[in-house]
Parts: C-alpha cells; sequence; structure tokens
C-alpha cells in the first residue's frame, strides 16, 4: 500500500516537472532580464540589451514550439506535443514584450520620430508581418477555435513555419552583418538558422516515414496529425 502511494506520487512528482518545463523556459528568461535591468548587468546600452535579448527569447521560444512534433517523431514521446501551445503563446507574450521594448521603452511611444524611423528601418516591417502572424495563432489557438475552423485551422496553423523563416530573415537584418561573406555577428542566427533547417527537414512526409518505419511504431496518434 505504502509503496503503491509513493510509486503514485513519484509519478505525479514527473508530471509536474513535464507540465512545467513551457513555463521555466517562458519564465526564467524574464527573471534574469528583469534581474539584469535592476542590477545594470545589462551594459552601457541597456534599453538595446534588453530588446535584442526579449528578440531572442521569442525566437527560441518559437523554435521549441516548432521543436515538439519532430521531438515526437523520433522519440515517440506524446508528452511533448501539449508544450506546443503554452510554448507558442509564450513566443507571443515575448515578442510583444520585445515590441514594447522597441516602441515604449525605446521611443517613449513617440508615435511621430516611430513612423520617420521605421520607414528607414525595413526589418521593422519583417518583424511587424512576423508578430502579426504570431497574434493570429495565438488569438485561434484555443479548441473552440479549431473546432469553428475545422480543416482551414491546420492550414492557418502551418504559417507559424513562415513566421520562424520571417523572424530569421529580420535577425539576419537587424544584425547586418555580410551573410554572403560569413562575416560581421552572423554565427548565432546561422546555428537558429540550422536549427530550423532540421526542424523543417524532419517534417517533410517522406522523413516522417522513414523515420517511423525505422522505429518501427504503428502510425502516430490522432493528436500529432492534427499539428
Ligand atoms: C513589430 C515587431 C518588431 C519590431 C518593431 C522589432 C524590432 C527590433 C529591433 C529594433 C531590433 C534591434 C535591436 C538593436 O539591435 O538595436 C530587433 C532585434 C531582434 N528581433 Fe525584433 N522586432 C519585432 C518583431 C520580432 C519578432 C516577432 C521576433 C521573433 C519572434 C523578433 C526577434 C528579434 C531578434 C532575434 C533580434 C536580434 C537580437 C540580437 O541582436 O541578438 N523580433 N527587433
Amino acid at each position: 500500500m505504502t509503496s503503491a502511494v509513493s510509486k503514485a506520487t513519484r509519478k505525479q512528482g514527473k508530471g509536474i516537472w513535464e507540465r512545467a518545463f513551457p513555463h521555466a523556459a517562458a519564465w526564467l528568461p524574464a527573471l534574469w532580464l528583469l534581474w539584469a535591468w535592476y542590477a545594470g548587468a545589462l551594459g552601457v546600452n541597456p534599453i538595446q540589451a534588453a530588446t535584442r535579448f526579449s528578440g531572442r527569447t521569442a525566437l527560441t521560444l518559437l523554435l521549441l514550439s516548432l521543436a515538439c512534433t519532430p521531438f515526437h517523431i523520433l522519440s515517440g514521446w506524446n508528452k511533448v506535443l501539449s508544450w506546443r501551445r503554452p510554448l507558442g503563446l509564450y513566443a507571443f507574450a515575448w515578442a510583444v514584450g520585445h515590441l514594447l521594448f522597441f516602441a515604449g521603452v525605446d521611443y517613449g511611444f513617440d508615435w511621430g520620430s516611430l513612423r520617420l524611423d521605421v520607414g528607414t528601418k525595413p526589418y521593422v516591417w519583417v518583424g511587424s508581418v512576423t508578430i502579426s502572424i504570431l497574434a493570429a495563432l495565438a488569438l485561434t489557438s484555443s479548441r473552440w477555435w479549431m473546432a469553428r475552423l475545422g480543416k482551414r485551422w491546420k492550414r492557418l496553423h502551418r504559417l507559424v513555419y513562415l513566421a520562424g523563416i520571417l523572424a530569421l530573415v529580420h535577425y539576419f537584418w537587424v544584425v547586418k552583418g555580410n551573410f554572403l561573406g560569413l562575416s560581421g555577428s552572423i554565427g548565432l542566427p546561422l546555428a537558429y538558422s540550422a536549427v530550423l533547417s532540421v526542424l523543417l527537414f524532419l517534417r517533410l512526409p517522406p522523413v516522417r516515414r522513414a523515420v517511423r518505419k525505422r522505429r518501427g511504431r504503428k502510425p502516430l496518434g490522432r493528436s500529432l496529425r492534427a499539428s
């Protein structure tokens, strides 16, 4: 009896850690940023550092959300599929925070200067399209919208890949490196691009089929087919 109870408690404890992952992935960087801001650990230009950090965190969470399905294909671990929605929503929340650092903290919501400057910064337009896609996906991420949109929901939510690609275009544009000459600060954006390329490759139907065959498993469940 005691061992059955402790086994159940252990199982429940494991479940808590599994559920906590997406929340920890989003809140730990927030706590770090808060600490660094107040401790003056963000360098000589804290606003720029915070804008950059929030942009990178939004992109990281977006890629983590995109990694869930390929991870499930490779490992067969079902629980990871439930991380997609919270990670995607947190990616959107961080993108909103990123925009607020840019428009609110940096420009003090001075719409006149913003309008003038944004015209000369095409990467802001790419960022705006990306955040609009994330907003549409966040808004329609509930079961209610899934039922309401039917087959169109799946098509709409495929835009998440476009959001990932556009976020990377935005990143390359911002860092102003020489992409073809492989010079400048393009190391990190290149690493993010490599990760996204692998994730997209693993989503290709022939690759999915080959992985499934190698694992010698039955076809994947309903939850994955809905993704
Ligand atoms: C209206 C939307 C957006 C605006 C106005 C915007 C603005 C900016 C600005 C001004 C910077 C450069 C900061 C600097 O170096 O001085 C930046 C960098 C960046 N943004 Fe955005 N952004 C937007 C949307 C997004 C979205 C949706 C993502 C990702 C999902 C994103 C990811 C990044 C990344 C990764 C960087 C580079 C960080 C680094 O240099 O390490 N941005 N953004």
